[in-house]
């Protein structure tokens, strides 16, 4: 089932308004639970049937994405992804704490050009051109997360704002090609969420998290080139999980010296530890061999905890700086207003609709 750009002012209206009414929208677009249609309006259901953002059997209505309103200080918006429970590995991604943590941090001006590597939901495009981006040019290698954008893009932007989106398809091949579509270009601002979850080895896991036993793979790819995409006063923001000890991400913090020779990790307090972590892939059905294995390694580097980190970097930076960040984002490995990781069916809600 695909997502269909209908009515779309409509849709919008018909979302705030439920939205308000809070217990309806959890139920149906969080807790992925079939809910009663004597709560919706004839016209509700057929406006948000069109765009297929619901189905309807034997009087109850199922969520078929998940949706969230995401805001700053300055811009909201709804943003429609997969479902928590959607388990193959294209799932366009549920929004986390690291959207809010980008989103909180973005410092895009007026009329940047912006480049954003990994587009997934289209969120961050959003928040970029309502933040003054001229045009944003966005890399995803997988083609779903482009019907999910434009989707995004029409239930947020003027159609003179969609305008400004050039979505190109990155080929899978090596993360050494990460930015071939972009060659020669320069931008003023690399807004970029990439995969960073530690991932088993030689594993299929999410395109959208999967990158090698200590998240580092893709981020690598990136900060390698990081200095040759940017203008000269170019900055870069990159939320991603940071593996470290008890004290500080040293891993983050060696790469980020080794590529830029400065930056700034904006440390999000709660660290975790690196095996309650890997522990999920167990659940999630991986071989426990490997699952030791990757505990195995980060024992033999000292690596014992992760963090969530925003890295910001520009070339006025001369040196790396780890600072706290000036808010907590709390149960930042699972989706905002979840209680499972991704892959996993919801928790059974404890709201109460009558
Ligand atoms: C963590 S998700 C972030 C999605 C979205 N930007 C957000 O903030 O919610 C990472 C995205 O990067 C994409 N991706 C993975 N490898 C990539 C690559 N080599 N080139 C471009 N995008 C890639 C995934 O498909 C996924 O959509």
């Amino acid at each position: 089932m695909n997502l269909i750009v209908k009515d779309i002012d409509r849709v919008k209206n018909t979302l705030e308004k439920l939205h308000k009414s809070k217990k309806l929208f959890f139920a149906l677009f969080f807790d992925e639970r079939p809910v009663h249609k004597k709560y919706f309006s004839d016209d509700q259901i057929s406006i948000l049937k069109a765009t297929n953002l619901i189905s309807i059997k034997q009087n109850y209505i199922s969520a078929n994405y998940r949706v969230i309103k995401l805001q700053n200080n300055n811009n909201s918006a709804f943003i429609v992804t997969d479902k928590v429970s959607y388990k193959k590995l294209d799932q366009v991604m549920p929004l986390h704490p690291e959207n809010q943590f980008i989103v909180d941090d973005m410092k895009i001006k007026a009329d940047d050009e912006v480049l954003e590597i990994g587009v997934g939901s289209g969120v961050n495009v959003i928040f970029s051109i309502m933040s003054g981006a001229k045009k944003v040019t966005a890399l995803d290698i997988n083609k779903r997360t482009f019907e999910f954008t434009k989707f995004n893009a029409a239930l947020n932007l003027s159609k003179q704002d969609q305008n400004k989106i050039n979505l190109i398809l990155n080929k899978k091949s090596s993360l050494e090609n990460i930015f071939d579509s972009v060659k020669n270009k320069k931008f003023d601002y690399i807004v970029t969420n990439p995969p960073f979850e530690p991932t088993p080895p030689k594993s299929k896991y999410l395109l959208n998290s999967a990158s090698g036993i200590y998240g580092l793979d893709v981020i690598e790819a990136i900060l390698k080139k990081t200095k040759q995409h940017l203008k000269n006063a170019g900055y870069l923001q990159m939320v991603t999980f940071s593996p470290g000890n008890q004290k500080e991400p040293f891993m983050l913090k060696e790469m980020l010296n080794k590529y830029l020779g400065a930056g700034i990790i904006h440390l999000n307090k709660i660290g975790m530890k690196y095996v309650d972590f890997t522990k999920r892939f167990i659940d999630l059905g991986y071989d426990k061999e490997k699952v030791d294995l990757m505990n195995l390694q980060a024992k033999k580097d000292k690596v014992t905890h992760l963090y969530l980190s925003m890295v910001q970097y520009n070339n006025q930076m001369e040196d790396v700086k780890i600072k706290t960040s000036t808010k907590i984002y709390k149960n930042w490995d699972i989706p905002i207003y979840s209680d499972v990781p991704m892959g996993f069916k919801p928790k059974k809600s404890k709201l109460k609709l009558d």
